[in-house]
């Protein structure tokens, strides 16, 4: 399930994270393609989950919506490559990435190296808040994404502000110096908009102004990233060694998970 795009320098990946299943990957990776193609960027959207919300969204785009490249990575097609299957046309600049729930950490190692932007959605719930927690203890110590290159950040969906479990989620991801980049409202408008094959950015302002006001800190750190050239610390694989990140803290909550879970330390 590797992601290889071969001999494509100019692609900016914007990869979509969260093995837990219902956590908004989905959501957020057709909005994130609606909002690239609404600001004229016909982007790539490239699903490797086998349910293949995304494709089927794609499927239902109105004639005369802003174009997007639909990839079903999910499938597995006879008679091509699969580097053939999975090519991006050398046009396209953007790529965003929607990947299955249940993904292992060896394959979300795959995703990482090169990504412009890595976005994890997480529920304000503390079974979810505890997986997205594992999540990102494994993308820091084993995908060895770099917490200083700031590539990584989370949104936190479906939130009522002020909930209990939305304070918990801010402490939490204040205490490991992962961005917040967005809150998005629990919001019937993301149901109908997907149904209608588009994006929040892609209506009537008026119609979804509340929920656009939560996607402008998120687009703004988008754009940041995707104007930041990546280095070679972005491209790095995990099984290279790497310089000293100090991540003790990182390390220390990966325990404290465990110990929780009752699981053994390995
Ligand atoms: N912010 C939101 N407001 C309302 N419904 C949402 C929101 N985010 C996701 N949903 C709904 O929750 C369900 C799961 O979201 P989805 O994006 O498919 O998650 P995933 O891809 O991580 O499994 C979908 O029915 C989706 O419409
Ligand atoms: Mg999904």
């Amino acid at each position: 399930m590797t992601l290889n795009v071969p001999g494509h320098r100019d692609l900016k990946k914007i990869l979509v994270l969260n093995p837990k299943g219902g956590s908004g990957k989905t959501t957020l990776a057709i909005n994130l393609a609606g909002y690239l193609a609404a600001t004229g960027r016909a982007p790539a959207l490239m699903d490797f989950d086998p349910q293949a919300s995304s494709t089927r969204w794609l499927a239902r785009r109105p004639k005369g919506a802003a174009p997007i490249y639909g990839i079903a990575a999910w499938e597995r097609p006879t008679g091509v490559t699969r580097s053939f299957h999975l090519r991006v046309p050398p046009d396209i600049r953007h790529l965003v990435v929607d990947t299955p729930a249940a993904m292992l950490t060896p394959q979300i190692r795959d995703f990482t190296p090169g990504a412009h932007a890595i976005l994890v959605p997480v529920l304000p719930s503390a079974i979810d808040i505890h997986a997205a927690s594992r999540l990102i203890a494994d993308l820091l110590l084993v995908a060895k994404v770099s917490r200083r290159m700031g590539r990584l950040g989370v949104i936190a969906n479906r939130v009522r502000e002020n909930t209990l479990g939305f304070r918990k989620l801010m402490a939490f991801l204040e205490r490991l110096q992962i961005p917040i980049i967005g809150a998005l409202r629990d919001s019937q408008n993301y149901v109908h908009v997907a149904e209608e094959g588009l994006g929040i950015h892609e209506l009537p302002p008026a119609r979804v102004k509340k929920d656009l006001a939560g996607w402008l800190p998120l687009t703004s750190w988008l754009e940041l990233r995707l104007n930041t050239p990546l280095t070679e610390r972005d491209t790095l694989r995990p099984d290279t060694s790497l310089p000293g990140e100090d991540l003790a803290d990182v390390v220390d909550l990966r325990e404290r998970l465990r110990q929780r879970e009752g699981a053994p330390g390995t």
